[in-house]
């Protein structure tokens, strides 16, 4: 199926190509076919009444002024080094898109992603910056997250002995809500500019807002492609009646609970789409690992993400897939062109002759074979994946992937009976750690 640009095969979930163990049966998805069809109208329901916060965002076109008129005064020449600080959905969006775009980015400002608190990470991190050319982006809705501010307290100290209390309104931007929280009240007191992070985001979902497009303006990277391109996706719901999606996520959700597909490997065939997947493993995990349905009831449930690359993990972890448990759902993720201009392959004497296959080839034509041969191989053992394929990889396709991924969760947790939005479990250890500071 087609959803803008995105492609999703899920050929090779069904039974025609595997095991009655593995493998969905044309019957099986018709079963749910209602309720995908009371799903989709109730997703489209409220996003037409504006309470899907993340496809709303889409059209904000304040937002992308605030963004773009903002990072203008900040450029590379003055500003060389950008840190941000943020964690979970304040920093999975930008790690994304850093790594996936940094190639296209027209900036020549190095960004650092400080979402770990990790000693070592931050001091070096700091050895290799400038302060008077850096410029520290805070992310955070709530403005309380501990890791968050710890970080923000060391630099903002760093700034005021090395630079005094002044430059503190040039160097930091804070994205977060405003009027409420730690980092509104600093930026009150030390004229900090902030952007609004919209409160109908919750922090997984936030990425094509402040949190993720303004670190990317900075890159350089037009961010009303981003928009563009979840736009394209958001229409091709609406046109489709919400069915594109749901097809999509009625197998996600009957591999899991009717096959005991608990394990969900994200596997990019680009090195690129690696971050991808740590934003993908946050939405999953975050979103659809529940104790209590929408109507109250304890189901414990949720299938584990898993980040895999390839074709690396071709030489890792796919002897577990194959021959392990069948406990797994395998989605590959593929980028059908790269913007590479690549030389051939031509072997070498004496081994020409045994790598001749090689020859005339490109890596990129390499790595295509090797996921269709990874996925071959996969069928031979009765172990079921789905393709979810891009053209080519610019902001418009990722913010495509981002907006396909958003919609699919929210799909597949509706299906469960659980809300995908809350996080009540992050929230009580969050409330333990200020216990234990005290
Ligand atoms: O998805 C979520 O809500 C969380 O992962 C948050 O993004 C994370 O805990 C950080 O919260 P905050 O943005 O309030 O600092």
């Amino acid at each position: 199926m087609n959803i803008g640009d995105i492609t999703v095969n899920t050929s090779f979930a069904m039974s025609q190509y595997l095991a009655s163990r593995d493998g969905l049966s044309a019957n099986a998805v018709m079963a749910v076919q209602d309720r995908v069809n009371v799903t989709a109208e109730d997703i489209l329901q409220s996003a037409a009444n504006n309470r899907m916060g993340f496809l709303s965002v889409l059209d904000d076109t304040d937002m992308v002024r605030a963004i773009q008129s903002l990072a203008q005064k900040y450029p590379a020449a003055r500003y060389s080094d950008i840190l941000v600080l943020g964690i979970g959905g304040s920093a999975l969006g930008t790690r994304a898109i850093h790594q996936a775009l940094a190639a296209q980015a027209r900036s020549k400002a190095r960004l650092f992603v400080l979402d770990n608190i990790d000693a070592a990470l931050f001091s070096a991190t700091l050895q290799q910056v400038n302060l008077k050319k850096t410029l520290v982006v805070a992310v955070s809705k709530s403005g309380e997250t501990i890791e968050t501010m710890a970080q923000v307290f060391l630099l903002i100290n760093d700034f005021k002995k090395a630079l005094g209390v002044k430059s503190l309104g040039r160097h930091f931007v804070f994205i977060t809500t405003p009027d409420s929280g730690a980092l509104s009240r600093l930026a009150q007191k030390y004229a900090i500019p902030v952007l609004a992070i919209p409160r109908s985001l919750g922090g997984r979902y936030s990425v094509l807002s402040p949190v993720g497009l303004f670190p990317a303006s900075l890159m350089g990277i037009p961010v009303q492609e981003f928009l563009e391109g979840g736009r394209k996706v958001r229409d091709s719901f609406v046109k489709n009646k919400g069915l594109n999606v749901g097809e999509a996520a009625a197998i996600y959700y009957l591999m899991y609970r009717q096959l005991n597909k608990n394990i969900m490997i994200f596997m990019p065939y680009s090195s690129q789409l690696m971050d991808f997947t740590e934003w993908i493993a946050q939405l999953w995990a975050e979103s659809l690992g529940k104790k209590h349905s929408r109507d109250g009831k304890e189901i414990y449930t949720g299938s584990t993400p898993v980040r895999a690359l390839g074709v690396t993990d071709q030489h890792s972890q796919l002897q577990l897939y194959k021959e392990g448990p069948a406990d797994k759902l395998i989605t590959f993720l593929e980028i059908a062109r790269t913007a590479i201009k690549e030389k051939k392959i031509i072997p070498v004497p004496p081994v020409d002759v045994e790598f001749k296959n090689l020859f005339g080839k490109t890596l990129d034509m390499l790595l295509h074979a090797e996921m269709n041969a990874t996925k071959m191989s996969l069928i031979n053992s009765s172990r079921p994946s789905i393709t979810i394929s891009l053209p080519v990889l610019t902001p418009k396709t990722l913010g495509e992937l981002f907006v396909f991924f958003e919609l699919l969760v929210v799909f597949t947790g509706y299906l469960h009976q659980i809300n995908p939005f809350d996080q009540p479990g992050v929230e009580e250890g969050k409330r333990i750690l200020h216990q234990l500071l005290q």
